[in-house]
C-alpha cells in the first residue's frame, strides 16, 4: 500500500509536526488530566474548572463528566468573545441553492441576529433545560437558531430537513418538546421542500401522541404559500423586530445538556444522543483547529447539513469557537451542474474542504473535465468523513481536485464522539489512501475479537476505545440504561463502536464499516430495523427484513426481503409503492434500492432470521452461504437465490 509522506509544503506553518504529535499524544493518554487541564482554557469560563476528569466506563455505573465544576456559555464562545476582535470577520458566509444568491455575516451580525432569536424564545416562554426542535433548511438561521438555544441553556434537537412528517414527529415526542423552529420551504437543487406543511403534520402527529407544540417560529426563505395557525405559528421576521438585539448568555454548568442528536442503532427507534456543554466545545474546537490546521483568516467549509452531528461540530461549534469563516451551503453538489463545489471553491476562496466519499465517488463519474475547469488555487486541505472512502476515490481527490498539494485527512467518529477520534494532521502524520491513520490526542482505540479478547499488533477486529475523551456523548436522552446498554455491555469497560477496524504494521487504521445492523448509505445512517419496520406498517406487508450490500456510489445500498400478506400478488407496483411508503415513513434517503419478494425468510429453529445468509445473497455472493443446516426450512435459501435482485 502506498504511503504519501508529509510534503514540506504542508510542514511549513502547520500546528505541529510529527514529533511533537507523538510527544503530545503520549502525554495525552498518560496525563489525561494534565493535558485536558491545559487545552480546556481554549474555551472562555465563567468560572474556571478545578476538576478535569471524572469518568467511569464500569458496568452499571457508567458516568462520563468533565471540567465538571466550570461554568460557561457554549454561544458566548461563539460569538461574544470575537466580538472586540473580529466583529467585522464574515462569521458565515452563505451560499444559496442559487448560484446568484450570497450573503456574508459577521460576527457582531451573526451576534445580534442570535441575541434576538433568544429574546424571542424567551418571549415565548422557552426556559433552560427545556428542548427546542429546529428543522431548517441549510439557511444561516438554523445556526442562529442553535446558538439561540444554547444562549439561554435551552437544549436544541436539529431534525435533519430531510425527515418525514413521521420521522420528525417522533423526535418531538421523544425530546417532550413544544417549541419547533422552521422555515416555510426549503430549496435544493432548484426543488422546493415543503418544511412548514411537514412541521403541521408532524405537530398533528405528535399530539396524537400527547406532544403539543405550542411555538413554532417561522423563518421566511421562500415565500411560498404556508398554512397558519394563530396563537401558536410566529415569524421569525415579525418577531425578530419586536425584540432587543442584547441577550445577555445564560450561566451553564459544563455538564449541563447542549444538544440532543437523534442516530439510528441496531435495534428500535432512533436515539437521542446527549452532548454537554463544556466538554464538547473544548473537543470541537480543538479537533477542528488541529484536523484541518485551521490557520486564522482562512475560508472552511464543510459541506454536511446542520441535520448531521458533522454539521453541528463542524459548521457551527468548531469553526465559531476558533472564529473561523464557516461556509454554509444551500444547496446540493451536482446543481446546476458537477462543478459546483469547485465554482463556489473558487468563487468564495476555500481554503479547507471537507466531505463525504458518497459525494467524492459522484463528482469522480462526472468526470474529471467538471473538475479541471476550475482554479481550486485557494485550496490546501481536504477532508473526508461518513463512510470508509476507497482508495480510488481518495486517490482521484487527492491528485484531481487537490493536485497533490493538498493533504487529505481522512476523519472517523460518530454522532456519539461529539467529534473526530481518528485521523491524520495535516503536516505531521504520513498518509495511506484509505486508512484514517492515527488517533486524536486523548483517544485510546483498540481492538477486539468477538470474545471480548484485545488484538494486539497487526489485526482487525471489533473497535472500541478503552478511555473517555471530553467530547464523548453522556446519556441517551432519558434512557441512560440504554446508553450502557448500547455501548458499554459488549465488551466489559470499554466503549463499542459499533465499527470493525484493521491496524496495519504501522499501527495505521482502516475502518472496515459497521459489525451491527447499521447501514450507512450515502453517508446516512440507518437502522435496518427502522426501514423493516416501516415496510411491515404498510397493509400488504406481512414481514420484512432489510440488509445492505455494496453499492457504487452510496457505499451501501438497501436490500429488503418482503414477504406479502396472504393473497396479495407480488407486482412491479407494489414495489413502487413499497418504496414510496418508507420515504413517507422515513424520507428519501431512506429509499430502497432493491425489493425482493420473498415466501419466507431463512430463520433458526428458535425463529430467528439468520442476515448473515441474506447479507449473501444481497450481495450476489451465494456460492459461500456457509452452515444453512440450523435453519428451521433450508428450502427458503433457493428461493431467495433464484430471485435475487443484485446480479452482477
Ligand atoms: C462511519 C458521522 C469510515 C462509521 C461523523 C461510523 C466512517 C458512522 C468514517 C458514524 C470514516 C464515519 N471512515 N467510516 N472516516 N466516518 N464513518 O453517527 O461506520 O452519522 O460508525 O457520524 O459512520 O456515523 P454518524
Amino acid at each position: 500500500m502506498t504511503t504519501i509522506q508529509v510534503k514540506d509544503e504542508w510542514k511549513a506553518g502547520a500546528k505541529l509536526t510529527a514529533d511533537q504529535y507523538r510527544d503530545w499524544y503520549r502525554r495525552s493518554v498518560e496525563d489525561p488530566e494534565g493535558f485536558w487541564a491545559e487545552h480546556g482554557k481554549r474555551v472562555d469560563w465563567i468560572n474556571p474548572y478545578t476538576k478535569v476528569k471524572n469518568t467511569s466506563f464500569a458496568p452499571g455505573n457508567v458516568d462520563i463528566r468533565w471540567f465538571e465544576d466550570g461554568t460557561l456559555n457554549v454561544s458566548a464562545n461563539c460569538l461574544d468573545r470575537h466580538l472586540a476582535t473580529r466583529g467585522d470577520q464574515t462569521a458565515i458566509l452563505w451560499e444559496g441553492d442559487d448560484p446568484a444568491d450570497s450573503r456574508a455575516i459577521s460576527y457582531r451580525e451573526l451576534h445580534g441576529e442570535v441575541c434576538r432569536m433568544a429574546n424571542v424564545l424567551l418571549a415565548n416562554g422557552v426556559k433552560k433545560g427545556d428542548r427546542v426542535t429546529i428543522y431548517m433548511p441549510m439557511i444561516p438561521e438554523a445556526a442562529v437558531a442553535m446558538l439561540a438555544s444554547a444562549r439561554i441553556g435551552a437544549v436544541h434537537s436539529v431534525v435533519f430537513g430531510g425527515f418525514s412528517p413521521d420521522a420528525l414527529a417522533g423526535r418531538l415526542e421523544g425530546a417532550q418538546s413544544s417549541v419547533l423552529i422552521t422555515a416555510d420551504e426549503g430549496l435544493r437543487g432548484g426543488r422546493k421542500v415543503p418544511l412548514k406543511k411537514n412541521a403541521d403534520r408532524a405537530c398533528e402527529i405528535a399530539a396524537q401522541a400527547g406532544q403539543a407544540v405550542s411555538t413554532m417560529l417561522v423563518v421566511r426563505r421562500t415565500g411560498g404559500d404556508v398554512a397558519w395557525q394563530d396563537g401558536r405559528d410566529v415569524w421569525w421576521h415579525e418577531a425578530r423586530e419586536e425584540v432587543s438585539a442584547d441577550c445577555s448568555p445564560a450561566e451553564m454548568g459544563a455538564e449541563d445538556p447542549l444538544f440532543i442528536l437523534y442516530t439510528s442503532g441496531s435495534t428500535g427507534k432512533p436515539k437521542g444522543v446527549l452532548h454537554t456543554s463544556g466538554g464538547y466545545l473544548v473537543y470541537a474546537s480543538m479537533t477542528h483547529e488541529y484536523v484541518f490546521d485551521y490557520r486564522d483568516g482562512e475560508i472552511y467549509w464543510c459541506t454536511a447539513d446542520v441535520g448531521w452531528v458533522t454539521g453541528h461540530s463542524y459548521i457551527v461549534y468548531g469553526p465559531l469557537a476558533n472564529g473561523a469563516t464557516t461556509l454554509m451551503f444551500e444547496g446540493v453538489p451536482n446543481y446546476p451542474d458537477p462543478s459546483r463545489f469547485w465554482q463556489v471553491v473558487d468563487k468564495h476562496k476555500v481554503n479547507i474542504f471537507y466531505t463525504a466519499p458518497t459525494a467524492i465517488r459522484a463528482l469522480m463519474g462526472a468526470g474529471d473535465d467538471k473538475v479541471t475547469s476550475t482554479s481550486r488555487a485557494s485550496l490546501r486541505v481536504l477532508g473526508s468523513v461518513g463512510e470508509p472512502i476507497n482508495p480510488e476515490a481518495w486517490t482521484w481527490y487527492y491528485r484531481v481536485v487537490g493536485e497533490e498539494r493538498c493533504p487529505v485527512v481522512d476523519t472517523w467518529w460518530q454522532t456519539e464522539t461529539g467529534g473526530i477520534l481518528i485521523t491524520p494532521l495535516p503536516g505531521a502524520i504520513d498518509l495511506k489512501p484509505g486508512s484514517a491513520t492515527l488517533p486524536f490526542f486523548g483517544v485510546q482505540p483498540q481492538l477486539v475479537d468477538n470474545e471480548g479478547e484485545v488484538i494486539e499488533g497487526e489485526g482487525a477486529g471489533n473497535l472500541c476505545i478503552t478511555d473517555s475523551w471530553p467530547g464523548q456523548m453522556r446519556t441517551v436522552y432519558g434512557d441512560h440504561e440504554r446508553f450502557e446498554q448500547t455501548y458499554f455491555s459488549t465488551y466489559r469497560d470499554k466503549y463499542f463502536t459499533g465499527d470493525g477496524a484493521r491496524r496495519d504494521a504501522d499501527g495505521y487504521w482502516w475502518i472496515t464499516g459497521r459489525v451491527d445492523d447499521v447501514l450507512n448509505v450515502s453517508g446516512h445512517r440507518m437502522g435496518t430495523a427502522e426501514v423493516e419496520s416501516a415496510l411491515v406498517s404498510h397493509p400488504k406487508v406481512s414481514e420484512a427484513a432489510v440488509v445492505g450490500y455494496p453499492h457504487d456510489l452510496k457505499g451501501q445500498g438497501i436490500y429488503c426481503y418482503v414477504t406479502l400478506m396472504e393473497g396479495e400478488s407480488e407486482t412491479e407496483e407494489l414495489r413502487k409503492e413499497l418504496v414510496a411508503h418508507v420515504r413517507n415513513e422515513i424520507g428519501p434517503i431512506a429509499s430502497p434500492d432493491k425489493i425482493q419478494f420473498a415466501p419466507g425468510l431463512p430463520k433458526t429453529r428458535s425463529g430467528k432470521i439468520m442476515r448473515r445468509i441474506l447479507r449473501k445473497i444481497a450481495e450476489d455472493d451465494f456460492g459461500a452461504l456457509g452452515d444453512t443446516s440450523t435453519l428451521a426450512d433450508p428450502g427458503v435459501v433457493e428461493d431467495l437465490v433464484e430471485h435475487r435482485q443484485n446480479r452482477k
